[in-house]
């Protein structure tokens, strides 16, 4: 592991792709201060070129490098949940790379709580852009195996961090400007938020000026047509080639089985995915959030 994290390293200075494990999700990463390297990951995942991309770091101190005008909710926050899977949008520094920011003047930054991702963000001394390892529109990898699924070609090492353990995307939170607004839903959700800052939190929706690909319609989908149902729904496809994956009682157990779950589904050459639609509460908010997008077609 130790001469996989240094070979990464190495790979990284030269502007080369690689896989990187995260609690959350995979990440395709590159230097982000390398500008060709970062257009080699909107090529690689057939990324459009408006779509920005999160900076991870491996030190709270490197916050400053990338962000300024920084409020003081942010240390608070980042003391609270980092390395973790919050990110948070700030005012960019002048010399953040526009193709990493998608033209904006915000960044989003986060420090992923991984022991192979942490270790390697700090040999490596800077930040790294890293968007989920997945083809655009397409489900997050969870594990190598999906990684090389979608990309083995693009990419010269995957670092071997085992099964992601929340499972889906980090929370982003953006504290531009006040009021503060959740741009994607994750499993450090909206009222958690509420309660740790003591102020009322937006939703993207009362805001449609940023651009978060997260926020299309159709994003985290299987090539299979993928359907939402009542349990008492599933008499009406018995006559249909189908997966049925069934709703849990813990949604963070969810979480971190259902990429995994509808990858392989993906696989099994169905017509249908049938997924028995959770609870509408807010527990489940980042899960029901997934499979709507899953679900559009
Ligand atoms: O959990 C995660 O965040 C994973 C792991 C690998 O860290 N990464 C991830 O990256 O999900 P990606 O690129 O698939 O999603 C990044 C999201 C996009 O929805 C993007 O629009 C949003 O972050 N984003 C990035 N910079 C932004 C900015 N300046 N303003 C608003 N949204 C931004
Ligand atoms: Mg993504």
């Amino acid at each position: 592991m130790i001469t996989d994290i240094s070979t990464a390293v190495i790979f990284l200075k030269q502007g080369k792709l690689i896989g990187l494990p995260t609690e959350t999700v995979y990440g395709l990463a590159a230097d982000a201060k390398n500008l060709i390297a970062v257009k080699k990951v909107f090529a690689a995942k057939g990324r459009p070129a408006d779509h920005p991309l999160i900076v991870h770091i491996g030190r709270i101190e490197e916050l400053q490098e990338w962000a300024k005008d920084i409020p003081p909710e942010v240390y608070h926050l980042a003391k609270r949940y980092w390395p973790g899977p919050l990110t948070l949008i700030l005012q960019k520094q002048d010399h953040v790379l526009p193709e990493v920011t998608g033209g904006q003047d915000t960044v989003a930054i986060r420090m992923p709580n991984h022991p192979l991702a942490l270790e390697l963000l700090r040999q490596f001394g800077s930040g790294l852009v890293a968007p989920s390892a997945n083809q655009f529109g397409r489900i997050s990898p969870t594990d190598e195996a999906a990684v090389l699924a979608e990309l083995a070609s693009q990419v010269d090492l995957v670092l071997p961090g085992g099964r992601s353990k929340v499972g889906i995307e980090s929370t982003i939170l953006d504290l531009h400007q006040k009021p503060f607004t959740l741009l994607r839903q994750g499993m450090i959700g909206k009222e958690e938020l509420e309660a740790f800052l003591g102020e009322p939190i937006l939703l993207p929706s009362e805001k449609t000026t940023v651009r978060v690909p997260g926020l299309l319609a159709s994003h985290y989908a299987p090539r299979t047509p993928l359907k939402l149902i009542g349990r008492h729904e599933l008499d009406q496809f018995v006559m249909t080639k189908h997966v049925f994956i069934p709703c849990d009682t813990q949604p963070d157990v969810y979480a971190h089985e259902l990429y995994a779950a509808l990858r392989k589904a993906d696989t099994e050459g169905v017509d249908v995915i049938l997924v028995e639609r959770p609870p509408q509460t807010s527990e489940w908010a980042a899960v029901l959030d997934r499979l709507a997008r899953a679900a559009h077609t």
